[in-house]
This record gives structure tokens, C-alpha cells and sequence, in this order.
């Protein structure tokens, strides 16, 4: 289909032209230890050009400058000499794989877009970066912004000249800016959720994960290619990076009125291609899409309700006829409007059956639910004296949450996948959805605005709560932090390493989302919210001293503070340190230290209460553990969250009677299900972090000193000779590997970070000279060393008794039955009670459980 220029170097396959001999793709890292380890990309840069052979040498020899080696795809539409001076550049281009794909008069299909298609269908690569050939768009940041998209993983890139301190400051003439800024508005206003979160959906530089993309869903036409990507892929995981678009370097824009035209008409065929032939995506009921439709089935129901009395009105006061009559005629009315909405909007996907099917059976629906509905009606007008509307009104709520269920049910089929929805390739899940969050995330590359970092009002100097937590890392602060009270401390004269205040962080503005910014100038994350300075804000700066600032509404809750920043931060101050914060529960039984992992809410709590107060065990933590290298694990008393089942584990007379009673609201709410809840909550575009402190201000959690409810021991050090992955489900258990346990530990550690904007925060964070890829390295190498010797055992058990459990593989150990092997560590038989499921032979079970 097209001249390829093809001059044979081994790169037939690809069906492209190298323009000159390449670097040979060895894919391994290049031996380099510490954080100069460089992480080869995979990675195209596709560069569409039309006439631009003045550019195409200075454009090679900055991205060449790089150092890194990547391909160059140049998908060319130009009638001028460009291809032969790519080819003559290319020689000089060191590194770089140069190859061109010449787009012949006549096959120039789509104009830029289709070029840029042209280009990702070529392609192999895992990431593609989209950029120009006049140097608007700084090639020193083409690896870059593919880099940010790989480490953050994130799917697309956008870089954007309107977030920071990016400026669009390249565009010529007052006019050319006012056509940019006016395009975005438009084009956000016909899609304000799906463009809704781009400051650019209009610029033409960015990096994307080729798999990503549904490349089969895009027609382009013309220049605005990734609006319409960004339309046709509305759960691409995007970051966004600010850049300075320069001037061009050469030649002249091809931006003309007829592409304005060309984007006009985009624009208005996107809009209608989404309503009209919306693309079937997969049926699969993930919680967000059902809470979704939940609102929206409540907002419609809303308006029924609305068109419903209007229509009981008219027929009823105005029109004279019967209540009863009129009910069941406005019925009809306010069902037509509803089905109308139902299945244009709310179930816009593909559904099942025709349409007529559907809305025989959304009348039959409405109509059974009106004569379940007429009966009531008659009896709070006639018996109770209702007004009639207001009657009408109560029967009309009363049924609408029997109805939303239904209609989810047995109407759309909800959570049952149509086969075809099910196996057609569009419908898989695109990767990286399930972490889809309605946070906004930038990266500032330019030098950050002062007002940004520091506030106008002076922070407190003198910081009154000092904590020092051993290997980890001293903390001064502002307020106090309860969670971190068994390391309070009184010194005069030092300087704490992290140091937290309060003060006014954010800018002033009301903003349509959170956003979580990473300066790089000085290195720095600030998460702003919604409400400007009275949001749930906070700042962090990575340069020397770590500071942090809390906005006042934020500080108010300090259990937030402490573990949505703070302890976020922890994790990775201590890797630089060279130790790790675990999620796991440590005690010690007769110089036997042992760790208790699990998911998060499994009960761990429980367990170690019980190992303590039934088995004697001394105590290190119950919830996080500092972990050494070297085996040898510190003590990390957080008072302990008393959950619903956690309370079976302590005694009445430990609490009073005012706590138990409070204890037990509280632990409603801080519950398994709460936390659900709350991370339910946060995929929608709310004030999360707000919300949460406001929650936690209102019902604090319930939190207890372990000594406060049992008499314990605690020490301060151990070594660990064991390591129990506690679960639930059926009595099972078996040895571990190594690396299964590594990978175990680690993802029950990931798991405790799940509620925002830990996600956004941990790529942000650097210290020192490492970033958070390689903070995250060196956390697994700190583990796989400290575990190599400690033998690993599962534990699963379906009733909470893991303690028991784990306290007789200990025992059994110790009488003689275990056995301690060459390197002096312990090594345990697994032992389960007397009947095991199928499958699970008792692998040895005697003497009762003791209680
Ligand atoms: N292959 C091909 N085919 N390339 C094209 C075509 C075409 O029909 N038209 C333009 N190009 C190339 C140009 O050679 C250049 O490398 C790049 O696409 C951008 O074209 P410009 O003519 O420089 O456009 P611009 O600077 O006015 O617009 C740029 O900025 C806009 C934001 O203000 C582009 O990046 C737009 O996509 C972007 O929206
Ligand atoms: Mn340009």
C-alpha cells in the first residue's frame, strides 16, 4: 500500500525502511548497580511529517543527544526532499533505529491522524511516543514522557502546555492561542467526562502504551488525534506532563482553516458516533459501574417521580378524573419517559433483545408494581387523609428500590455477560482499568511555582511532637500522632529528618478534581482537592529535610495525616535507610520471633491478641514491622484498630462500659466493609481525603495502646524464625517458597496502601537520588535477604483460629516433634484439626484446640 523505500537491513519483517544501521536491541539492563541502573525503554517515537526538511537534522541530533538508545518511525506525507534528508540524517543519529514509511500522493489517508495511524499499526514496540517534526515539542522529552508512562504505569502520557509550568508560549499570534484555548473548551464541553480530565486534549505530544490502545476504534481525520483517543478509550489510565511548546524551528504550520473544519466535523461525528452507536464494552459488573447506575437509575428515577405527579395533577385536579384512574395513566406517562432514559442513557451499552422486547417488559414491570402500589394509595388517601400527591408520592419511593433491582435483573441482565459481549476481543478489559482513578495526575517537569510551596502565612517554627522511630527515620511535628505515640521522645537541639506542619497548601481556586502533582524543581507532591485551601490538601518536599504541610481541614484528623502521608512516606524513608516497613504482625515466643502476614482485615489483630493473652507470646506489632536485612525485625506498637471481629478477642472488663458501647458503633464503621465502602467511594470524583477525615473526625477509629487491653510485654527486637501467610477459607496449609513468599509479602503490603492518593503519591515520591522504581527494588532486596532463611507457612483456616493453629506448629517444635535444622532456625510441620475437607488428607491431628 505504500512506497516503503524499502533498502533491506534485516528490518523486512517490520515492513518499515531503516534508514540506517541501528543499535542491536540487547534487551538486558546494562550491568549497572544502585540507581544508576538504566531501564531500557521499549520504545517508537512517531514523527509525521509533511514538508519538513529543514527540522529533520536538528530534530535527529536532539533526540539522539539522549544517549538512550529507541526506534524513530518517520510516517511521511511530504512532496518535498524530507524522506532523503531523514535518510542522509539518520547516519549521524548514533543510536537511534531511524526508518521512514513514505506515504505516496493519493494514499495520504486521515492527514496527520492517519499518518500517526499509519504509524502505531507499524509499530512494535510497547510504548509509542507521538511527537512533531518542527521542534514546537522539545525532543529531549520524547523518552521522557514514555519513561513517566512506564514507571507510573500509566497508559498514556499527555504532555500539556496548560498544567504547571507548561505554557503554549510557541503558538504565534494572539489569535493561534485563543484558537487553542477555544477548541479545548469546545471540545470539552461536548465531552466534558471524557475530555473532562486533559488540560490538552488537543496537544499532538504524547506517549502511549500500544496495547492500550484499540487502534481499530480510530478514524482519524486530520490534526486532534488524541482527542479522539482520548474519546474512544475513556479508561485509559492518563498522566499528564507540562512542557513549553517552542516556535518552530522551520517551514511553516499546516494548520489551516480547512483543518479547523476537518477538527469541527471530528468533533461533532465523535459526539454522535458515542451516542448513537455506542461501543459495546464488557458486561462484567465491576462495583463502580453498579454505584454508577445506581445514581443515575436514582437521578432518572428522580425525575419520574416529577413527571409522574405532574401527570397525577393534570389528570387528577385539572382534568377531574378519578385518583385511582388518573394514578394509572400517569403511570403509563412517567413510564414512557422513563424507559425512554433507561435505555438511551443509563443502560447505553450493548443490552439484550430487541427494543420493543424491552419495553414490553419495562411496562409490565411498572404496571405490576402500580397495582402492588394502587392498593396502598387507596389506604393513605381514604384511611390515612393523605393528599393525594403526597400519597402517590410514599408508594412511588416505596417501590423504586424493589424496581431498580428488578429492572438491573431481569431487564438488562446486570452481572450476567452476554457470550458475545463476553468473547469479542473489544470487550476485554483494557489492562490498568481496574485502577482507574478519578484523581488527576500530573508531573511538572519545569521549575515549580513558589506560590505552590510556600504558603504566605510563616509555618510554625518550633515543633512540639518529636518521635523517633529506630532505623527509620525522627519525626517532628506540629500535632500530635497518636499512632506513633510508643516512640515519642524529648531531645533538645536535633533536627528531626521528616518535619510536619500546618499551614495553608493548594492554590485558592475551586477545582473539578483532586490532583496529585510531582515537581521536579525542587523535587516536591502536592495533592490538592476540590475546595481549594479548605480541602484536604497536603505538600511534601523531598529536598534534604523531608517537610511536610498539612492544610488545617486535614490536620484536624490527624489518624489521616499519619496514615495516608505519613506512613506512605515511612515506608520508603525506610528503604532509603536500608530497612523495611512490613504489613505483617510480629511476636515472639521464647526468643522465637515469628511474623503473621495477611491481607488486609483477615484478622491478624485477633490473632496476636490471642497468641499474647492465651499462648503468652511477647508482642512487636500487630499491624507493621521493621524488617532488617539481616533477618533481625523491630517492634512497631501502633495502637491496635479494634474491628468487629477483633473485639471477640479482648475481655469485658478491659474496656468500660462507655467504650464498648461507643466500640461498638465505631467498629461498625471501621470495619472490613466500611473500608470498602470508602474505597468504593473513592473511584468517584470526590474530596476523598476530605471526606475521610471528616468521617474519621465524626466516628474516630477505635484505637487501644496493646497494653491498654491486655497485660503484654513489649520488645523492642527479635530474630525471625518464622513467617505465617495467615487466610481464610477452608482448614489448608502447606510450606511456601522463597519467592512465593517474597511475592506474598509484598502484595500483602501493596494491599494495605489502597486508599487514595497512596497510588499517586508513591511515583512521586524521591529521595535522594532514588525514585520510587528503585526505592521499590531495593524494599524487595531488603526482604528476599531478610526471609532467605526463614522457613514460610500458609495458614488457612475458615473459623478465625489461626491462633491455635500457629501456636501449636510452635509447640509441636519445641516437644520434639519439629525440629531446629543446620542454620538453628525452626522448622515446623503444619498441623490442621481433625476433619479436613476433601482433598486435604489431616495432616496429623491430636489433643483438643485450646481455647
Ligand atoms: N504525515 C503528515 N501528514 N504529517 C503532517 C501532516 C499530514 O498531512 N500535516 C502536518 N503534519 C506534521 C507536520 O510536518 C509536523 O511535524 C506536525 O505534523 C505538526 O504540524 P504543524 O503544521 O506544525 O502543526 P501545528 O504546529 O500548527 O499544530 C501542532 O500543534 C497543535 C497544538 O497547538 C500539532 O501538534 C497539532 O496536533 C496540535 O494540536
Ligand atoms: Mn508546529
Amino acid at each position: 500500500m505504500f512506497d516503503m523505500n524499502l533498502n533491506g537491513n534485516g528490518q523486512a519483517e517490520r515492513g518499515l525502511t531503516p534508514a540506517v544501521n541501528g543499535h542491536n536491541g540487547h534487551n538486558e539492563l546494562n550491568g549497572l548497580s544502585g540507581h544508576a541502573v538504566r531501564r531500557r525503554l521499549d520504545l517508537t517515537v512517531i514523527i509525521p511529517t509533511r514538508n519538513e526538511t529543514d527540522n529533520i537534522s536538528a530534530l535527529l541530533g536532539r533526540l539522539a543527544a539522549s544517549g538512550d538508545p529507541f526506534d524513530v518511525l518517520f510516517v511521511d506525507d511530504s512532496d518535498d526532499s524530507t524522506p532523503d534528508e531523514v535518510r542522509r540524517c539518520a547516519a549521524a543519529a548514533g543510536q537511534l533505529r531511524v526508518q521512514v514509511l513514505h506515504r505516496p500522493a493519493g494514499e495520504r489517508g486521515g492527514g496527520l491522524g492517519g499518518a500517526v495511524l499509519a504509524g502505531m499499526r507499524a509499530v512494535r514496540t510497547s510504548w509509542v511516543v507521538v511527537m512533531d517534526a518542527d521542534l514546537q515539542h522539545p525532543p529531549e522529552l520524547a523518552v521522557r514522557l514514555a519513561a513517566i508512562g512506564r514507571d507510573r504505569e500509566a497508559d498514556l502520557v499527555v504532555a500539556s502546555r496548560y498544567v504547571g509550568s507548561g505554557a503554549a508560549s510557541g503558538l504565534d499570534g494572539r489569535m493561534r492561542h485563543a484558537v487553542s484555548e477555544g477548541t479545548i473548551r469546545l471540545a470539552k464541553l461536548v465531552f466534558p467526562i471524557r475530555l473532562g480530565p486533559c488540560s490538552d486534549p488537543m496537544s499532538g505530544f504524547f506517549a502511549v502504551r500500544r496495547d492500550a490502545l484499540k487502534l481499530d476504534t480510530l478514524t482519524p481525520n486530520g490534526f486532534k488525534i488524541l482527542m479522539e483517543i482520548l474519546v474512544r478509550h475513556p479508561k485509559l489510565r492518563m498522566l499528564e506532563v507540562s512542557f513549553v511548546m517552542a516556535s518552530r524551528l522551520a517551514g511553516e504550520s499546516k494548520a489551516s482553516q480547512k483543518e479547523g473544519l476537518r477538527f469541527a466535523n471530528k468533533l461533532v461525528a465523535l459526539r454522535l458516533g458515542t451516542v448513537v452507536r455506542p461501543i459495546a464494552r464488557s458486561a462484567a459488573v465491576a462495583p463502580t459501574a453498579w454505584l454508577a447506575r445506581v445514581l443515575a437509575f436514582g437521578l432518572a428515577g428522580l425525575s419520574g417521580l416529577v413527571v409522574n405527579t405532574g401527570a397525577l395533577w393534570m389528570l387528577n385536579e385539572s382534568g377531574g378524573l378519578h385518583y385511582l384512574l388518573a394514578a394509572a395513566l400517569a403511570t403509563q406517562v412517567s413510564s414512557s419517559w422513563l424507559f425512554l432514559l433507561t435505555d438511551a442513557v443509563i443502560f447505553r451499552r450493548a443490552k439484550p433483545g430487541t427494543l420493543a422486547g424491552r419495553a414490553a417488559k419495562f411496562f409490565l414491570l411498572n404496571n405490576v408494581a402500580l397495582v402492588a402500589r394502587l392498593p396502598a394509595l387507596a389506604l393513605l388517601v381514604e384511611v390515612a387523609k393523605v393528599n393525594v400527591l403526597v400519597a402517590n408520592l410514599v408508594t412511588l419511593l416505596a417501590v423504586f428500590a424493589v424496581r431498580f433491582a428488578a429492572t438491573d435483573v431481569l431487564i438488562y441482565r446486570r452481572g450476567v455477560p452476554t457470550p458475545a459481549a463476553a468473547t469479542s476481543p473489544e470487550n476485554r478489559p483494557v489492562p490498568g482499568a481496574a485502577h482507574r482513578q478519578p484523581i488527576r495526575e500530573v508531573v511538572d517537569l519545569g521549575t515549580a511555582d513558589a506560590s505552590v510551596l510556600t504558603s504566605s502565612r510563616p509555618l510554625a517554627r518550633y515543633l512540639p511532637y518529636r518521635y523517633v522511630i529506630p532505623e527509620v527515620a525522627s519525626v517532628g511535628s506540629q500535632i500530635e500522632l497518636p499512632e506513633l505515640d510508643y516512640f515519642r521522645a524529648q531531645w533538645l537541639g536535633n533536627e528531626a529528618e521528616i518535619e510536619l506542619r500546618v499551614g495553608p497548601t493548594g492554590d485558592r481556586r475551586l477545582h473539578r478534581r483532586a490532583q496529585m502533582t510531582q515537581l521536579t524543581e525542587p523535587p516536591a507532591a502536592c495533592y490538592q482537592e476540590h475546595f481549594g485551601r479548605l480541602g484536604a490538601n497536603f505538600t511534601i518536599r523531598f529536598d534534604g529535610t523531608i517537610q511536610i504541610v498539612v492544610s488545617p481541614r486535614l490536620a484536624r484528623s490527624p489518624h489521616v495525616v499519619y496514615t495516608n502521608v505519613l506512613e506512605a512516606l515511612l515506608r520508603f524513608v525506610a528503604v532509603s535507610r536500608g530497612v523495611m516497613l512490613l504489613h505483617s504482625a510480629c511476636v515472639e515466643f521464647d526468643g522465637h520471633g515469628m511474623l503473621i502476614s495477611a491481607r488486609t482485615d483477615t484478622g491478624k489483630t485477633g490473632t496476636v491478641l490471642r497468641l499474647v493473652r492465651e499462648y503468652g507470646a511477647r508482642f512487636l506489632a500487630d499491624d507493621m514491622t521493621i524488617v532488617h536485612s539481616d533477618g533481625t525485625v523491630g517492634c512497631f506498637p501502633k495502637p491496635l484498630t479494634i474491628s468487629r471481629h477483633t473485639v471477640q478477642a479482648i475481655e469485658s472488663h478491659e474496656l468500660t462500659s462507655k467504650e464498648w458501647r461507643r466500640l461498638r458503633v465505631q467498629s461498625a464503621i471501621h470495619s472490613k466493609e466500611g473500608r470498602e465502602f470508602a474505597i468504593l467511594l473513592s473511584r468517584l470524583n470526590v474530596p476523598i481525603m476530605a471526606i475521610n477525615a471528616y468521617a474519621q473526625r465524626l466516628v474516630p477509629p477505635p484505637k487501644y495502646a496493646v497494653d491498654r487491653l491486655l497485660p503484654c510485654q513489649v520488645i523492642r527486637e527479635t530474630t525471625v524464625r518464622s513467617l505465617f501467610i495467615i487466610e481464610r477459607g477452608p482448614f489448608s496449609g502447606g510450606e511456601v517458597s522463597h519467592d512465593e513468599a517474597v511475592r506474598l509479602l509484598l502484595s500483602n503490603t501493596e494491599d494495605a496502601y489502597q486508599f487514595p492518593p497512596f497510588r499517586q503519591l508513591s511515583p512521586s515520591i524521591v529521595l535522594g537520588a532514588d525514585d520510587h522504581v528503585e526505592l521499590r527494588r531495593k524494599e524487595e532486596q531488603i526482604l528476599r535477604s531478610a526471609m532467605s532463611h526463614v522457613p514460610v507457612r500458609r495458614v488457612s483456616t475458615p473459623d478465625f483460629s489461626w491462633a491455635p493453629e500457629i501456636a501449636r506448629l510452635v509447640a509441636r517444635n519445641g516437644n520434639g516433634n519439629g525440629g531446629v535444622n543446620v542454620n538453628g532456625h525452626v522448622t515446623v510441620a503444619l498441623m490442621t484439626r481433625g476433619h479436613v475437607p476433601d482433598g486435604h488428607p489431616p495432616i496429623g491431628s491430636n489433643g483438643p484446640v485450646p481455647r
